[in-house]
């Protein structure tokens, strides 16, 4: 990872095309498109090369660069410079996605070299690799497939299968943006870039770990998405799972795409799959998000009145390895929680009272490490202090790493890092197929298993029985 980081300040990638299929979607305009431009604005982007829009919509190339240019003006996190946008729109080229397009397609590309970003839905793509395969296309490209990956196992492995047919998996780019994310990459830093704390992660030290994924929006204009996938799918196979792999895993030997994903892969395979009686699940009912009265998920468009699926989800789980075995790692996650808030707590284990004995020291709040994913990026150790005062009493205090004033910048969008790698074909931050297919085999047997769906007003931290599944422990947020 640091190797990659430091070539990615040092030079753009090769010339070569990119072309985003399904480039009228949201994922194209909020962060695709932005992301491209940005990395020009930084002088990252190949300097030569088409980018070239695929989609089914009639919009014509001024269409689709009117598009772009919306979509830079709102979803940039640089804000939008002319002189940019001027050096960017003549490589913008628009394919309408219909019964030639592939040979359309070709005819647009200049380079020997392409990343085919597949921003599709997953049951378009096996067709979508054929096209590209009939149209000769398929040396020379690199191929970045959004999560969640397949619907379950069986289609994950059918999935790999269909790719494998047309793409080595060197071409294969299986891509989870939370690995984008800069504090998602300090994990790894943290861990093995300070021995203090390294020495401490293990079972013998740690009491339990929580890891929450709390977002206060609904599933926005997605309901015909969200309902297939529900949360499981969408946050839990994949962002839970990974960030819980770079907390758990062994050292790599080096910073080498492969040695961090061997490692990776034998920790998903420790991970036990998800017990059912160890689970949550959770729907949002109508309810307040900041002050705003907001509708349940039932309400929502493309949802169904009677929709038994799973906006919140909790579960314990655990990790079945010699440095871990016994410690629980309770995970939640869910929309229209009452904020953002991306976190990991390491919590420690309480130490013994016998010095306290004879003081009003009954208890002991243990020390605990709180990584804060999003937003405040940062990190916060709490531990116990000595009360100013002639007799003894303790006060948990702070001890606290923040990003933005320790780095005087915020950190750049997943979406920058990850375009960029896959230009240079660094797969560093990206699924191996193993590590795709087995995460499925951790979340099946909650996804095969019909319990009960708890209802939780919109604003609250989800239903009552999460907090029962981490009792006696409390959540750190609630
Ligand atoms: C996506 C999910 O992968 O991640 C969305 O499909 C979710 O449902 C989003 O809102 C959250 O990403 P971030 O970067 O805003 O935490």
């Amino acid at each position: 990872m640091i190797k990659s980081r430091t070539a990615m300040a040092l030079k753009p990638p090769p010339p070569q095309d990119i072309v985003i299929m399904g480039a009228s979607g949201d994922l194209s305009q909020r962060k695709l498109i932005p992301a491209i431009y940005n990395l020009a604005a930084v002088s990252l982007l190949p300097v030569e090369g088409q980018i070239v829009g695929f989609a089914r919509t009639d919009l014509g190339e001024q269409g689709f660069r009117d598009l772009a240019r919306r979509s830079i003006q709102e979803y940039s996190r640089t804000g939008f410079d002319e002189t940019v946008w001027a050096g960017l729109v003549p490589r913008i080229k628009y394919v309408k996605n219909d019964d030639h397009s592939y040979g359309s397609l070709k005819r647009v590309l200049r380079e020997n070299e392409r990343l085919v970003y597949l921003a599709i839905p997953p049951s378009a793509l096996p067709d979508t690799i054929t096209g590209l395969h009939d149209a000769e296309l398929s040396q020379g490209t690199r191929i970045v497939v959004e999560k969640p990956f397949g619907h379950d196992l069986a289609s994950a492995r059918e999935l790999n299968h269909a790719i494998h047919k047309v793409f080595h998996e060197s071409q294969v780019f299986r891509i989870d943006h939370y690995l984008g994310k800069e504090t998602v990459q300090n994990i790894l830093v943290f861990r093995f870039g300070n021995s203090v704390f390294e020495r401490v992660w293990n079972r013998d030290a740690v009491d339990h770990v929580q890891l929450t994924v709390a977002e206060s929006v609904g599933i926005e204009s997605r309901g015909t998405y969200f309902e297939d996938a529900g949360i499981l799918r969408d946050i839990v196979q994949n962002h839970v799972l990974q960030m819980l792999s770079l907390l758990t895993m062994e050292p790599p030997s080096n910073v080498a795409p492969e040695a961090i994903r061997d490692e990776k892969i034998k920790v998903i395979r420790a991970m036990r799959p998800l017990n059912p009686a160890r689970t949550v699940r959770g729907q949002y009912t109508a309810g307040t998000i900041d002050g705003q009265p907001v509708q349940g998920y039932r309400e929502e468009k493309d949802v169904s009145p009677e929709s038994m699926t799973e906006t919140f989800f909790a579960a314990q789980m655990e990790v079945d390895s010699w440095r871990w075995a016994g410690v629980p790692f309770f995970v939640r996650t869910g929309k229209r929680l009452p904020r953002r808030a991306t976190e990991i707590v390491v919590q420690f284990r309480e130490p013994p009272l016998c010095f306290f004995e004879g003081t009003d020291v009954t208890h002991l709040p243990s020390d605990h490490l709180v990584m804060r994913i999003q937003p405040d990026e940062g990190i916060q150790f709490a531990f116990l202090a000595k009360k100013p005062g002639p007799e003894i009493s303790v006060q948990p205090v702070m001890m606290e790493f923040d990003y933005s004033s320790s780095f005087m910048t915020s950190p750049p969008e997943a979406y920058e890092r990850l375009l960029h790698d896959v230009m240079v074909g660094d797969h560093t931050l990206f699924m191996r197929e193993d590590a795709a297919e087995r995460a499925w085999v951790v979340v099946e047997p909650a996804l095969n298993n019909q319990a009960p769906t708890c209802m939780y007003p919109a604003g609250s931290w989800g239903p009552r029985e999460a907090d029962q599944l981490i009792a006696p422990r409390k959540w750190h947020l609630h």
